[in-house]
């Protein structure tokens, strides 16, 4: 008899992650998106016995699957909620005082959803795969995505597309998912792609480059309905300040708006200044040093093993003293 083996979760730009983030004996991990373990796994294969890793994730499914794959090892704890109030966190900070009280000396990021939230029909993120119109990343949590958008008017509908879709179809596309929600037509992913098919056609055979049109409509609803950008800047600001001097912070992101944050947080912090004029109005203090100044793309072996890595970027940033 076969016995069913847990999703996989291929983890991206997983080798510069390990040149990055340098362990050394009794390493002091934090992982704030554990996901199904992967970056994890190789991790703790490279840290001593004495080191300790503690992961987070919002997802229960992706908890019990990363403990079901590295449940065993002593060396990891997993924490429940999300990075952005985990700074709050009772738990969090008794660990922190007992197992770190120093500070981490690595700290992961990588944003957004994973391959098994994708690819779970019955969690409502993608149009290829019929399921209720869900989209949260913590089911226990928040509104769904038809309760959120039940919630919107023409305009706002229309912002959130455009804005964490850079969809310029946001107007036409807003008018047609709120008449589908008025028609009873808005249940499902395969209603709410249709909504969007009313405005861009979708075109029969797939042109090389082009991408489903219901995509960035996706995109920005799933954004939307988890808050994924809300507060990412003072989450970042905040995971800085747990490192110890030395220590170094990845973030990996998947999308331009993501990155944008990621660049611009980690540069503030650097001291350097991208706000209007030449120069800043108040020195800025320098907290970190940024390691890649551009940050780092997958190789063209990864892109190729792993299309959906292509858009991802590692930026790292350096605790000073
Ligand atoms: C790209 S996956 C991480 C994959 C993981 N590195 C691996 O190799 O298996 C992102 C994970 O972060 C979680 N997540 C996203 N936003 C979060 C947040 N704000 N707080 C906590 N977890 C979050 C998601 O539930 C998902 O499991």
């Amino acid at each position: 008899m076969m016995t069913a083996q847990p999703p996989v979760h291929v983890p991206v730009l997983l080798q510069e992650v390990l040149d990055n983030l340098v362990l050394p004996p009794a390493a002091r991990i934090l992982d704030l998106t554990l996901g199904l373990g992967g970056h994890a796994e190789a991790l703790l294969a490279r840290a001593d016995g004495q080191s300790r890793y503690l992961g987070v994730d919002r997802d229960p499914e992706a908890r019990d699957l990363a403990r079901q794959r590295l449940g065993a090892d002593a060396r990891l704890t997993i924490l429940p909620g999300t990075y952005e109030d985990l700074w709050e966190n009772a738990s969090f900070l008794a660990w922190r005082t007992a197992e770190a009280p120093g500070g981490f000396d690595a700290i992961l990021a990588d944003l957004g959803v994973s391959t098994l939230q994708l690819r779970s029909p019955g969690r409502g993120f993608s149009f290829r795969d019929e399921g209720p119109l869900d989209m949260r990343m913590d089911p226990e949590h928040g509104l769904s995505a038809r309760a959120w958008i039940a919630e919107q008017t023409d305009e706002s509908l229309a912002d959130a597309i455009y804005h964490y879709g850079e969809e310029r179809a946001s107007r036409p596309i807003a008018r047609a998912i709120l008449r589908a929600l008025q028609d009873g037509r808005l249940e499902t992913t395969h209603d709410l792609a249709q909504a969007v098919y009313r405005v861009i056609p979708r075109e029969p055979a797939k042109r090389k480059g082009h991408s489903d049109p219901a995509t960035r409509t996706f995109q920005a609803i799933r954004i939307a309905v988890n808050g994924e950008l809300d507060r990412l800047a003072a989450a970042l600001e905040a995971a800085v300040g747990h490192l110890r001097p030395g220590g170094r912070l990845a973030v990996i992101s998947f999308h331009s708006l993501e990155d944008r944050i990621v660049k611009q947080t980690l540069r503030r912090l650097a001291g350097i200044y991208d706000g209007p004029g030449r120069t800043a109005p108040v020195e800025l203090p320098r907290i970190v040093k940024l390691i890649h100044a551009g940050g780092l793309a997958p190789s063209d072996a990864e892109a190729a093993a792993n299309p959906p890595s292509r858009s991802a970027r590692l930026r790292v940033a350096e605790r000073l003293a």
